[in-house]
């Protein structure tokens, strides 16, 4: 499969759609897409990055953002959301996803965590906290789904250690993930 074919798929389920349904068409693209986990990680080999970074990001509109996310054996994000709902389907290795309800007063509330291995597929709408890991000795490999231009979004990240609510800033982010990886596991789990 080429990139080309992949944003294609996409942007052709969701062109139809009216924005509340629009999470429906990307996560039933994304359940097709299990059967073809080598394609799409192939599709996507040539970018490099770890994290959510925008040199990972390969289709940004509106509506609609596709990235390959890698995480390395030992890398734990800050709590965060997305701005929009998020899908994501895993390629190769395995990741750990902690879900959080965030509460009014911008405190958060441990709900559940989730083992995901290789073509499992999770969905968070747009309320949505989650903490993600690597949870495999190699990377943790996935296609992530987002109904917006994550990279533009307004969106918050919380410290891991006093879990103090930020607008997210990816000047500061990277010091919050190094200090969430340094955790023995993800904040309240
Ligand atoms: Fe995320």
């Amino acid at each position: 499969m080429k990139v080309a074919e992949l944003v294609e798929r996409f942007t052709t389920a969701l062109a139809g759609e009216a924005d509340e349904y629009a999470h429906k068409a990307a996560v039933a693209v994304v359940n097709e897409l299990k059967n073809d986990l080598d394609g799409v990680a192939d599709a996507v080999s040539y970018l490099t990055g770890s994290g959510g970074n925008a040199l990972q990001a390969f289709y940004r509109a509106p509506n609609l953002s596709l990235l390959k996310v890698r995480f390395p054996n030992g890398r734990r994000t800050p709590p965060h959301n997305h701005g929009t709902w998020a899908t994501i389907l895993v390629l190769e290795g395995s990741e750990r996803n902690s879900l959080y309800k965030r509460n009014d007063d911008g405190s958060l509330t441990y709900e559940r965590s989730l083992d995901l291995n290789a073509g499992d597929v999770v969905f968070m709408p747009a309320d949505a906290v989650h903490v993600a890991e690597c949870t495999s000795a190699t990377p943790a490999i996935g296609l992530h789904v987002y109904g917006g231009n994550v990279l533009g979004l307004e969106r918050s990240m919380w410290d891991p250690d006093t879990l103090a609510e930020h607008e997210l800033d990816w000047s500061k982010y990277e010091g919050l993930a190094q200090r969430a990886s340094a955790a023995s596991g993800a904040p309240l789990a």
